[in-house]
């Protein structure tokens, strides 16, 4: 694999303050649970060897997505001390037992989908765009990239956003769009789906864009951020039925963090931060000796980090440690 690729897959957000917070230097087991490219677990190696530690370190790797294990793979394999899983995070703890590993000094938590996902035509995450100079009229579609809709993180999971589009009652369809979209347009859009599927399934991602078009009022189809963006947002949520990933998986890292282990979560938009607040805080409140946030408020990334990675926008860090138990 040429080095481009490895290093395009995904520029990885908030390194600096992962590592700050992480301290791999410290040895131990970490957990890296959305590995991605595996920039973030390379650069926790790294620092381990960086500075020159006497103790010893293992990372272990996991994703749902097995291009991204097969991706990282490639980029850490120069390290011995590497355990990598194709799995989804919610897995967690069996994989480490499986390992026979106990606590851990540091999890981390990316969320999201990298970019190589988006970009990755043949995965269907990205809209079609969408040709504002054609008709609506016109026999030629609109949109000039079309992709099955498909939107896995895992492929071998069954439900994909083909299924999603084509079979979800109309009422089900609402919920999410309003829910994990919060998308204003709901009813509409929801509505103009069920009505297209009749005539035909829906197929592509650009036959969905075209339909959401069709929809939204001229300003917001010239807008900075593309209008179909919210109804794509609510649809890969629910594939990949990303809400309750986390909700499932927070208390299982939070409990398998050592004396000292800090647990990171990085996320890119309000339903997923809301989680991860509400959750770091009832942890914090019930066991005062024992967890403590170690953001008051999330950290997010410095202008010169957006500057360079405008998909770093977004993005908020929250971690949380252990301080009894133990080591
Ligand atoms: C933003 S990327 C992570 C990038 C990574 N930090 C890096 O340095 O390249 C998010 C990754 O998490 C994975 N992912 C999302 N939800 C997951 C879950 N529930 N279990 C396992 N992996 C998940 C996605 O497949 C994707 O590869």
């Amino acid at each position: 694999m040429n080095e481009d690729i490895k290093t395009n897959y995904h520029q990885p957000v908030m390194v600096d303050e992962v590592l700050q917070l992480l301290k791999p230097e410290r040895g131990g087991v970490f957990v890296d649970c959305t590995l991605g490219g595996g920039r973030h677990a390379r650069a926790l190696l790294e620092q381990f060897k960086a500075k020159n530690s006497k103790c010893k370190i293992k990372v272990f790797g996991i994703d749902r997505d097995a291009e991204a294990i097969e991706h990282a793979k490639e980029r850490l394999n120069k390290y011995d001390n590497v355990i990598l899983a194709k799995d989804n995070f919610v897995n967690v703890n069996q994989i480490l037992e499986d390992h026979k590993i106990g606590k851990v000094g540091g999890i981390l938590v990316d969320l999201g989908v990298s970019s190589h996902q988006l970009d990755d035509a043949g995965r269907g995450f990205s809209f079609g765009r969408w040709d504002s100079s054609a008709s609506p009229q016109n026999d030629n579609n609109n949109c000039q990239n079309d992709i099955p809709l498909d939107m896995r993180m895992d492929r071998e999971q069954d439900i994909s956003a083909y299924d999603v589009i084509n079979y979800y009652s109309e009422r089900e369809l609402e919920r999410i769009i309003r829910e994990y979209g919060e998308e204003r347009r709901f009813r509409q859009i929801a509505r103009e789906i069920v009505i297209a599927r009749k005539k035909k399934k829906i197929e592509t991602t650009g036959e969905l864009v075209d339909i959401i078009a069709g929809i939204m009022p001229g300003k917001l189809k010239h807008g900075r951020k593309h209008f179909a963006t919210n109804v794509f947002r609510a649809i890969r949520i629910e594939v990949n039925d990303e809400l309750d990933a986390i909700s499932t998986a927070l208390p299982i890292m939070i409990n398998k963090l050592a004396r000292g282990g800090v647990l990171i979560v990085i996320s890119f938009h309000s339903l997923e931060d809301r989680i991860v607040k509400n959750m770091f805080k009832s942890f914090a409140l019930e066991y005062p000796a024992r967890y403590q946030i170690l953001t008051k408020k999330p950290l997010v990334p410095s202008d010169a980090e957006v500057e360079s990675n405008r998909r770093a926008r977004s993005a908020k860090l929250r971690a949380i440690t252990r301080m009894d138990g133990e080591l």
